[in-house]
């Protein structure tokens, strides 16, 4: 069947949703997603991120649809009509689901290990309004331990339900899940247990935000000072395909590979993720060519490495000259020109 967004045509199979013919086309047009996951059954229809307005309903039933709709959870119609960046009242919408997600959200990205590949940092730079209305105070938690792995702060979750369906969906035995309604609900293990299981780890890679990062990674980097390479090694939990996260010749973070939409292509196992942080245990197979939303992207680093000297433990890294002002080391002074290169 037909569907039209933004005015381009498409054509897609019966059952899918305008979502997904949105990433099928590509483009601007594609709607932002915080809780949809299509690498997971049933995700979806929580975070609103995602409305559209459908400005002709089908070609037997050209009546718009009153209200916004939920891409991630409407199925197109034939002849169906679809406004998302075209459309004023989508895009205030999409503002005010913005500042309601940040209404309980910390504005703590300056020490966040997720800041540089957040999604709700993401959507608040193209949606997000410069002044706060908010005058309550926010909602906080206590901080729990859910495991040596795993780091969960509470605080920053948008209860989109990702971590849910991936631990209920990956792994055998879900020991986490959504506790309490309304403003008192949280992600929490069942009496503190943790969370050990071959692919708990899968859950830092589906959160959005940085409500679940990785312990062993733990304030060693901001991301953009890492170069991420495509690596590979004979597993026998997972596929063994990951994106390794250097400084140098330094591996300090394992996870799967993310796609253009920031979903990862295969979940991995925990052995993969924190126990090989030795550069002999993979084969690598090149720096990852894109990251979409990533800050990382602006830094092109496929360009030649040399080995450079600057101030750390080793004295020693490879990376480019220029490297050397972007890593702020006290003894060298910005210029200006370089960074721009
Ligand atoms: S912890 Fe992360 S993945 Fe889990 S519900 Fe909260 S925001 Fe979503
Ligand atoms: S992505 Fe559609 S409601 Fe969250």
């Amino acid at each position: 069947m037909k569907v039209i967004i933004d005015g381009h045509e498409i054509e897609v199979e019966p059952g899918t949703t305008i979502l997904q013919a949105a990433r099928m086309m590509g483009g601007p047009s594609v709607p932002p997603a915080m809780c949809y996951y299509s690498k997971l059954e049933d995700t979806g229809g929580n975070c609103r991120a995602c409305l559209v307005e459908v400005s002709k309903g089908s070609d037997a039933d050209e009546r718009p649809m009153p209200k916004l709709m939920a891409s991630c959870k409407t199925t197109v119609m034939d002849g169906m009509e679809v406004k998302n960046l075209s459309s004023p009242r989508v895009m205030e919408a999409r503002k005010a689901v913005t500042e309601f997600l940040l209404i309980n959200h910390p504005l703590d990205c300056p020490v966040c290990d997720q800041a540089g590949e957040c999604d709700l940092q993401n959507l608040s730079y193209q949606h997000g309004k410069e002044l706060t209305r908010f005058k309550e105070e926010k909602r906080t938690f206590e901080p729990e331990n859910i495991g040596d792995k795993i780091q969960l702060h509470m605080n920053r979750c948008i209860l989109c339900y990702r971590c849910v369906k991936t631990a209920e969906q990956i792994t055998d035995g879900r020991v986490h899940g959504v506790c309490g309604r309304g403003d008192h609900a949280q992600i929490s293990t069942y009496i503190t247990a943790a969370i050990d299981n071959d692919f708990s780890g899968n859950v830092i890679d589906v959160c959005p935000v940085g409500a679940l990062t990785d312990k062993t990674f733990r304030f060693k980097s901001r991301v953009w000072f890492n170069k991420p390479f495509n690596a590979h090694r004979d597993c026998d939990k997972c596929c063994g395909k990951t994106t390794l996260w250097m400084f140098g010749d330094e591996i300090q973070r394992v996870t799967a590979r993310k796609d253009v939409y920031h979903e990862v292509e295969e979940f991995i196992c925990n052995e993969c993720r924190f126990d090989h942080k030795d550069t002999a245990d993979w084969v690598v197979e090149g720096p990852r060519k894109f990251e979409k939303f990533s800050v990382i992207n602006q830094n092109n680093y496929t360009r030649k490495l040399d080995t450079v000297v600057i101030d750390t433990e080793k004295q020693i890294l490879k990376g480019r000259d220029q490297d050397r002002v972007k890593i702020s080391m006290t003894n060298v002074p910005f210029k200006e020109e370089e960074s721009k290169k």
